[in-house]
Parts: structure tokens; C-alpha cells; sequence
């Protein structure tokens, strides 16, 4: 199976989503390998070599590709390859969400964050992505609950579909980060439940696996 992670804004959180679910598949016994599609900035490979550097587990595949299509030929080998893409990836990310079983698009809050991804997953859709596979997610998030709320509506009335957990930003997924760890390993247990309901409700969209209890 294929994930795609894709935004039109760079820093909106793929990267962080992206090891957040590899962590969280892999400890349920997946062979997964996060492709690092944006090889300038190589985000996930550093933290990859973090991991390794600290001798974490479960051990998380990170490879870098120069080509989306290469990355989807060596979907065929894992459980799960997760396509952590660049932002403003265009004509790759639609290639990606092609190919995807599933398209995360993270997003903020704010108008300004929203807009653009909310025009993305319309292109999505015309180069005949199923919007029914393509979901937004709250990353980085702080605010309201106020704010959470006038944010689904928004995007409700643009006929998006949107994870019912939200990502939220805070210091210790940060740390953890640069420790190596995804946001479910950090050594806080509120922050660890709300960061596996995340890759839960992820993995709970994907065709096959059944509804965790
Ligand atoms: N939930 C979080 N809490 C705290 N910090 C976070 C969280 N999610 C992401 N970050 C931090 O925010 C920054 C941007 O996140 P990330 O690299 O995941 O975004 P991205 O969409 O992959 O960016 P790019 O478009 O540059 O690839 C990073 O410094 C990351 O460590
Ligand atoms: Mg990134």
C-alpha cells in the first residue's frame, strides 16, 4: 500500500506525519519504508539517522528518491510505503496521489493555510483522484476548540473529509523530533494517546484494515 503526504505549503507537517505513522505501523509488525522525496532538504533521512545514532525500535526504513515513479516501484516490496513529498510538489504530487491508496493533506488552522490545500485536492480530484481517498489532517495545530471547529466546518462546506484527531503542536513532539523519535515516542503518556489516535484513525481509512476497536 501506498500514503502520500502532500501540501502546497512547505512546514505544515508531512515530515512529522510521515514518521509518526512509520513508527506506529511498524510496531504493529509492518514492513514500511518512508520515501524521502524532497533529497535537497533530506528531513526524514536526518531523522533517521537520529534514530539509528540513539538505537531506537522498532527501526524505521528512510530512503531518499530523486523520482516519485522509482518510489512507487519499490512500493511493490513493503507493507506500507509512505511518500513524504516536497511542498509545491505539482505534477509529482499528482503522480503520487495516483498511485496512493491514501492522500494526507496536512493543514492548519488559518484561512491561509486551508486555501491552498484545499485548491490542491481539487486538482487532486480532476487527475482522477477519488475524493474519498483523500483526507485533510490538523498538523501542527494550537487553538480553540472553537478554532477546531470553524476549521471543519470550513472545510466541510468545501467537501473535505477530515480526521476526527487532531496533531497538535507542542514542545515535546519537537524535542522528541530532534531526538529522533516520532510523536507517539515521546516520554509523555497524554501526548503519546492523542499522537497514535492520529496514525489510528490514518490506518483506520486504509482499504482492508479493520476499525480498531
Ligand atoms: N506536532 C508537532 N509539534 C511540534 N513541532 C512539530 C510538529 N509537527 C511538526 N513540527 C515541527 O515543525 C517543523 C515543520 O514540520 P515538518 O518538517 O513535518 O513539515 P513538512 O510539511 O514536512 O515541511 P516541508 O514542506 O519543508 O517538507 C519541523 O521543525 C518539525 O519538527
Ligand atoms: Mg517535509
Amino acid at each position: 500500500m501506498i500514503i502520500s503526504l502532500i501540501s502546497q505549503k512547505g512546514g505544515v507537517g508531512k515530515s512529522a506525519l510521515a514518521r509518526l505513522l512509520a513508527v506506529e505501523v511498524a510496531r504493529a509488525g509492518w514492513a514500511v519504508k518512508i520515501a524521502d522525496l524532497d533529497p535537497a532538504q533530506g528531513t526524514s533521512t536526518k531523522w533517521k539517522a537520529r534514530r539509528d545514532q540513539a538505537e531506537l525500535h522498532p527501526e524505521v526504513a528512510v530512503e531518499k528518491y530523486r523520482t516519485v515513479d522509482r518510489a512507487i516501484k519499490e512500493a511493490e516490496r513493503f507493507d506500507l510505503m509512505i511518500l513524504d513529498g516536497p511542498a509545491h510538489a505539482e505534477q509529482g504530487g499528482r503522480v503520487m496521489a495516483q498511485n496512493s491508496d491514501l492522500v494526507l493533506m496536512p493543514t492548519g488552522y488559518s484561512l491561509d493555510d486551508m486555501e491552498p490545500q484545499i485548491e490542491a485536492a481539487y486538482e487532486l480530484e480532476d487527475a482522477g483522484v477519488p475524493s474519498d481517498r483523500i483526507f485533510f489532517c490538523f498538523c501542527r495545530a494550537k487553538g480553540s476548540d472553537a478554532e477546531d471547529r470553524a476549521a471543519r466546518t470550513y472545510l466541510g462546506k468545501a467537501r473535505m473529509n477530515v480526521l476526527e484527531p487532531t496533531f497538535p503542536e507542542l514542545a515535546s513532539i519537537r524535542q522528541g523530533h530532534a531526538e529522533g523519535r516520532a510523536a507517539s515516542e515521546v516520554p509523555f503518556p497524554k501526548v503519546q494517546a492523542k499522537a497514535i489516535a492520529v496514525a489510528q484513525a490514518i490506518m483506520n481509512r486504509l482499504p482492508g484494515v479493520k476499525e480498531a476497536a
